[in-house]
């Protein structure tokens, strides 16, 4: 856990819960059986946790090797992503062991990119792209998936738990739901100190790509219930 910081003096950051997502935990609700859709969305959401983590180690590039200060911070938050010196610890492979619970085939695993909807290839794109671009555009990126972390993982592990899914299989979502807080007010505060040097044109690539990556995310959730719909009609339809 990263420490050392007062995270009471930090401003939140505005909710990025999106429509989409809404609609998603929503109608997943109302399923008599949510499992097919579950494993849809788990195969899809794997491809994004496998990508992101290698995306955002591109930010470590990015960053001036000089400020000390937000490398130990961002190396931190990586190591735990990366299971903490454990191998079972890994982000993605504790989401696998949820992933399995909802009955996908892990051997599956990863989808190929032309395998998952066009939504979550967009996002994790725009991640990759926005973690190795300029400075703004990294640190955009950073903050963005941080609180977009927060936002989400609450309200989907109520629904999960009311699904009836055993603690222990949702230990991605206890895990997210918790630490994210924690670094989306880190990421605020060193997002605050750099825009204090940023020209207005540097300000502009930072709002820019916070905006492109609300509609990316916007996207990620429509079409991961799209394909939720089609997958449990389908199966009704046989
Ligand atoms: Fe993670």
């Amino acid at each position: 856990m990263v420490s050392g910081l007062q995270l009471s003096s930090l401003t939140p950051t505005p909710s990025r819960t999106t429509q989409n997502e809404i609609k998603w935990l929503e109608w997943m609700k109302q399923q008599d059986d949510p499992f097919p859709a579950l494993k849809v969305f788990s195969e899809n959401y794997h491809y994004f946790s496998i990508n992101q983590a290698v995306s955002f180690s591109r930010l470590l590039t990015v960053v001036n090797p000089y400020d000390r200060e937000s490398l130990v911070f961002m190396a931190d938050m990586l190591h735990q992503e990366l299971g903490g010196g454990q191998q079972d610890r890994v982000h993605s492979v504790i989401f696998e062991r949820f992933a399995k619970a909802v009955g996908v085939d892990l051997s599956k695993l990863p989808l190929a990119a032309d395998q998952v909807v066009e939504g979550v290839r967009w996002y994790a794109c725009e991640l990759d792209k926005g973690f190795g671009g300029s400075l703004p555009c990294a640190l955009a990126t950073y903050q963005f998936v941080e609180g977009s972390g927060v936002d989400t993982y609450a309200p989907l592990l109520d629904i999960l738990r009311d699904m009836g899914i055993a603690e222990d299989d949702l230990e991605f979502f206890t895990l997210h739901a918790e630490v994210e807080i924690d670094h989306t007010a880190i990421a605020a505060n060193i997002v605050k100190r750099a825009r204090e040097t940023f020209t207005p044109e540097e300000n502009q690539i930072f709002d820019t790509q916070k905006w492109l990556l609300q509609r990316a995310w916007e996207q990620f959730w429509g079409d991961i219930l799209l394909a939720c719909q089609r997958e449990t009609s389908s199966l009704v339809a046989n």
